[in-house]
């Protein structure tokens, strides 16, 4: 199945069902649930639905309002380690247990969320005294 196709496979209803069930669980999350600031959870919701519906064909609604993606810029000031990437591919992952989307769909951007989930792990600095190699 390509990218663009599962917009029309899922449509708005399907992203929407998928992310609430994903941030439904932040707050109550010991990693993740410090990052998100309660007053903003609602927009953030929002901005990862608007993302994926980009992202997988349909509506570019997130690009009129945040320009280009620039996702791993944009997670820097988040200090993401292993621990906190592994936490949100497992709430990702229960997000799709809720969410019960065709099996192709899920398939596919369960994979995308692999792969972008560990492009966003940043690097411990170096320890102070080294040499940057
Ligand atoms: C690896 C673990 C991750 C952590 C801890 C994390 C955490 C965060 C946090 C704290 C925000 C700020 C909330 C906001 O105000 O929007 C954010 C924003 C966002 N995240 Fe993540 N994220 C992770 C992975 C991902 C992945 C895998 C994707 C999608 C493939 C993603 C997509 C987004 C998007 C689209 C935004 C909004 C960017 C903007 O327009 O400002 N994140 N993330």
């Amino acid at each position: 199945m390509e990218d663009a196709n599962i917009y029309v496979l899922i449509g708005e209803e399907g992203f929407t069902r998928l992310v609430g069930a994903f941030y439904s669980q932040v707050p109550k999350d010991d990693i993740l649930g410090p990052m998100y600031p309660e007053h903003e959870r609602r927009a953030a919701e929002q901005r990862l639905r608007d993302f994926l519906i980009y992202r997988f064909g349909g509506p570019e609604k997130y690009i009129a309002e945040r320009g280009h993606p620039r996702l791993r810029a944009r997670h820097l000031p988040f200090h993401i380690n292993r621990a906190a990437r592994d936490r949100w591919m497992q709430l990702m992952n229960n997000a799709f247990a809720e969410a019960a989307l065709p099996p192709e769909a899920e398939q596919l951007l369960r994979a995308f969320f692999e792969q972008m989930s560990t492009f966003m792990i940043q690097a411990a600095p170096a320890p102070t005294g080294t040499i940057a190699t």
